[in-house]
């Protein structure tokens, strides 16, 4: 990428995004030079910036000096279609769940709206699968041969999320159900109480070897299989200090998931990743985090919880 690009995208960055070095170190040399390697992230993000004087795709980048960390402030599918193929080894994607069409829910004994955001707003069954379809081609592009994705949702989405998987010739893993043992009643009692979210597990290609850490998670479940039945509370208190997302995961979610699937040094990839949850699960780990979000609230409170993670 040549420095002018570089310059065009500096201007271009939002109004309150604290802006990263933009430099380069070294010439980023495609994926190998990132995937698995341990290097800067920084170097994959610059990459999001536009090829050969093509119109910069992001409109802000925070990034954590360390170079362990960037967050882009970008839409889904153009921030992917900057990165390389095979360039990140696990995916952990939480998208619009399409939900919040006027109806309500209980929060602290009290019916309030559902409404999480315009982001969340369903287009039509059609037009949201095809969203889905674009991005997860996406995302299997991206991911490594031996890379895999987790996606999560609720019945609003996960069947068309499984069936454009495949479609796109994913091999599904594992259907893991979260369940949540103090789920908000539910206040019209015409149906059973939501008290699950489901993730899809999945491989980039159907003959794709992928990494599973088998022997860890059995040990770390008193020497017994771990199961695809999860059991974590919603994410305590401690959790929003630094500003309250929607749909926030508990980071015990994402510490299940990249512990079941992440080699050492791993780059993980959320492309929805809201208050980064994923990140702050991946930074504990000691592996790379990439996130991408189209709101710069949500940006702002994940590079809090990043930042404070670093420390
Ligand atoms: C379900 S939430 C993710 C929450 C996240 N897992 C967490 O723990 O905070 C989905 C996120 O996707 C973002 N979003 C919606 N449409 C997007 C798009 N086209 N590209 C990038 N981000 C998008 C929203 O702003 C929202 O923060």
């Amino acid at each position: 990428m040549g420095t002018a690009s570089v310059g065009v995208a500096a201007r271009r960055l939002g109004p309150t995004l604290r802006r990263a070095p933009l430099e380069p170190a070294h010439e980023y040399a495609g994926p190998e030079d990132v995937a698995g390697s341990g290097a800067d992230v920084s170097q994959l993000t610059l990459s999001l910036f536009g090829h050969d004087g093509a119109v910069p795709r992001v409109a802000g980048h925070l990034a954590s000096e360390t170079g362990r960390w960037s967050l882009v402030r970008a839409d889904a599918v153009e921030a992917m279609r900057g990165l390389r193929d095979g360039s990140v080894d696990v995916i952990f994607a939480d998208p619009p769940y399409f939900l919040s069409n006027g109806g309500s829910t209980c929060r602290g004994g009290a019916r309030v709206s559902v409404d999480k955001g315009a982001w969340d707003q369903s287009k039509g069954l059609e037009a949201d699968h095809r969203f889905n379809v674009g991005w997860l081609e996406e995302a299997q592009r991206v991911l490594s041969p031996s890379g895999s994705i987790w996606v999560s949702g609720t019945h609003h989405v996960i069947f068309s999320v499984g069936f454009a998987m495949q479609g796109l010739g994913f091999k599904v893993l594992n259907q893991v159900t979260w369940e949540k043992p103090n789920p908000p009643p539910n206040l019209g009692r015409r149906t059973l109480t939501h008290s699950t979210e489901t993730l899809i597990w999945a491989a980039k290609g159907l003959k794709s070897r992928y990494r599973f850490n088998y022997a860890e998670l059995r040990a770390a479940n008193g020497g017994k299989q771990q199961k695809d039945v999860w059991r974590f509370t919603a994410p305590l208190k401690a959790e929003r200090a630094h500003g309250r997302h929607p749909t926030q995961k508990p980071v015990v979610l994402l510490d299940m998931v990249l512990r079941a699937s992440c080699g050492p040094g791993a780059l993980v990839l959320d492309p929805f990743c809201g208050s980064g949850t994923t990140g702050v699960a991946a930074l504990r780990l000691g592996h790379r985090f990439l996130g991408v979000d189209l709101d710069e609230e949500h940006l702002e409170t994940a590079r809090r919880r990043l930042e404070e993670v670093s420390r």
